[in-house]
């Protein structure tokens, strides 16, 4: 498959952490992920080496591992070490966050204290606007700016939780606990009634803490300013790459 890249392409995307380009085939595109630390909606910014090419390995090795499970995401195959042909897909402008223990914004809006374990994984929606923030919404204010039906609601909550299933166990193999995450969905340009997983998994868009000595390695690292962030997502994919050879 030939790419629209290399100075033809047109870039249909920036991020704060990503790009997305055409390629000659409609239903594909190229992700690309750049090496950009951005926090508190882009206010924070910093750019770490190699962070594009830690993120994609990770996102990747997590992604292939959901896929063997059953959940079905965007991802094609790679373009080397930065670049990923991805299905293209309209992504739904809700945040779908999934916590197993307390931490982050959930302490900030609630009496529950970061470290906590919750009873159960609790599913929350954010909606996907820096204008405003990213505010966090609720199922009326989704179906009220029909960002998607309830039916499609209602699979999103269990696809996260299946994800979560999945990925809480591998990564406590790794020696991580699986605090929280973000994940985005998209509907399929060519059939925008099936939704797949999109966008990343990476330290960028979860919280990692190891299990014994409870350090955090994933993208609080930069955003509370506690060193090592590179090196951190650099442990983060040798562990997984570890628990996925084993
Ligand atoms: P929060 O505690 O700040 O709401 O974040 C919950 C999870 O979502 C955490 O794993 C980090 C991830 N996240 C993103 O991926 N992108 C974002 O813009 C934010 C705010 C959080
Ligand atoms: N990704 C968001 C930002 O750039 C926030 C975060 O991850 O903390 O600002």
């Amino acid at each position: 498959m030939k790419l629209l890249y290399e100075g033809k392409a047109k870039r249909l995307y920036e991020g704060k952490a990503k790009r997305l380009y055409e390629t000659e085939q409609p239903d594909e595109l190229l992700m690309e992920f750049k090496d950009d630390a951005t926090a508190f909606n882009g206010e924070k910014h910093a750019q770490f080496e190699n962070k594009g090419r830690m993120n994609q390995a990770i996102s990747l090795l997590l992604m292939q591992l959901l896929e063997k499970q059953g959940v079905p995401t965007h991802f094609v195959s790679t373009v080397g070490n930065i670049r990923t042909i991805v299905k293209n897909v309209e992504i739904i402008k809700i945040e779908v966050v999934v916590r197993n223990v307390a931490a982050g914004s959930l302490c900030g809006r609630t009496w529950l204290k970061e470290g906590e374990a919750l009873k159960t994984p609790l599913v929350e929606w954010f909606l996907k606007d820096d204008d405003l923030e990213d505010p966090m919404i609720n199922d009326d204010h989704i179906l009220e700016m029909e960002l998607a039906t309830a039916d499609e609601l209602a699979f999103l909550k269990s696809e996260a939780l299946k994800i979560n299933e999945i990925l809480k166990p591998f990564f406590l193999k790794t020696g991580l606990t699986l605090i929280d995450f973000k994940l985005e969905f998209g509907r399929l340009s060519t059939d925008p009634s099936t939704i797949i997983l999109a966008d990343e998994i990476s330290p960028d868009t979860c919280r990692l803490w190891d299990v014994t000595t409870g350090e955090k390695m994933d993208k609080d690292r930069f955003r509370r300013d506690l060193g090592n962030v590179m090196e951190s997502y650099a442990e983060v994919l040798k562990r997984a790459e570890n628990a996925v050879n084993s």
